[in-house]
């Protein structure tokens, strides 16, 4: 058994260090407004117990949406209310590691949420995400939710049609099919923090790693920080040149054709019932 050693630094737990980092980028991009936005990873055992004493501080959280597929995972979490801009300032009083207890009922807090502080009210979003993801792809880790400007801007003048919206995502960049060609999901309006519009979320999740929340913001999911920060960047990428261009009188698109050879050309399969071509 290695030993616990409480004396390194929060920033020098990697993972401590990888979200404090990532949050702060995605405040500088101005996407993580006052505590706007929340990310979630799953831990392997091995990267935590060098650095946490698994036994916990004592302190246990119940949770209203039992995740009982979830029992003995752990997670580094950013806490409620907190601001992305501050973690990298005092990341045990901004993030917190948890570990979901046996009856998938709670969480035992491991590290940090000090000053009674809560893990995001987005958790069940992230939580059923999370059981979604991991179903269809064991090496899933992150579920990251920001307010990406230009993906806010464009649910008000597009239509909210997931397919339509995808096209359109796919047209702005011809990266854009490349990164996601099986499209982003996208809810109704909602009152965000419910365990309904966790439900709603992760049943999105069941066939993509996007979901958009229209005037709120973005979902995006993947193994790695780098993945999952690329891809929602990518959509917000798209949704910006889309906002740039909208109101313009258009000369020319990436044609449905060219889509469909750019999807050929590397080899990924786009969504069905989108492409004419
Ligand atoms: P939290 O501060 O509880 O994470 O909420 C921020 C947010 O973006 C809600 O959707
Ligand atoms: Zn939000």
């Amino acid at each position: 058994m290695m030993e616990v050693n409480r004396d390194v630094p929060a920033l020098e737990i990697p993972f401590i260090r990888e979200m404090a980092e990532i949050t702060y980028h995605m405040w500088k991009f101005g996407w993580d407004e006052r505590n706007g936005g929340n990310i979630s990873r799953i831990l392997e055992e091995a990267e935590v117990s060098p650095y946490i004493d698994l036994n916990g501080t004592g302190r246990v959280i119940s949770l209203s949406f039992p995740v009982p597929e979830l029992a003995g995972k752990m997670f580094v979490v950013t806490g409620s209310g907190k601001y992305f801009r501050n973690v990298i300032a005092d990341p045990g009083m901004n993030l917190g590691v948890i570990r979901v207890t046996a009856d998938g009922e709670h969480v035992d807090v491991l590290w940090g949420f000090s000053g009674n502080t809560f893990p995001t009210s987005e958790l069940a979003s992230h939580f059923m995400s999370h059981i979604e993801r991991l179903k269809v792809d064991p090496a899933h880790r992150i579920v990251m939710h920001t307010h990406a400007t230009n993906v806010i801007a464009m649910t008000f003048v597009h239509e909210l049609d997931e397919k339509k919206f995808t096209k359109t995502l796919w047209q702005m960049c011809t990266e854009c099919i490349v990164v996601f060609p099986e499209g982003v999901g996208v809810l109704p309006w909602m009152v965000p923090g419910s365990a309904e519009i966790g439900r709603k979320t992760a049943d999105k999740m069941k066939d993509g790693r996007v979901v958009i929340w229209p005037h709120h913001g973005i979902f995006g999911t993947g193994s790695t920080m780098d993945e999952t920060f690329g891809l929602i960047e990518t959509v917000e990428k798209a949704a910006q040149v889309f906002m740039l261009t909208a109101g313009h009188s258009i000369k020319q698109t990436i044609s449905d054709q060219e889509l469909s050879d750019l999807a050929k050309a590397f080899g990924v399969i786009p969504a069905s019932g989108i492409l004419e071509a």
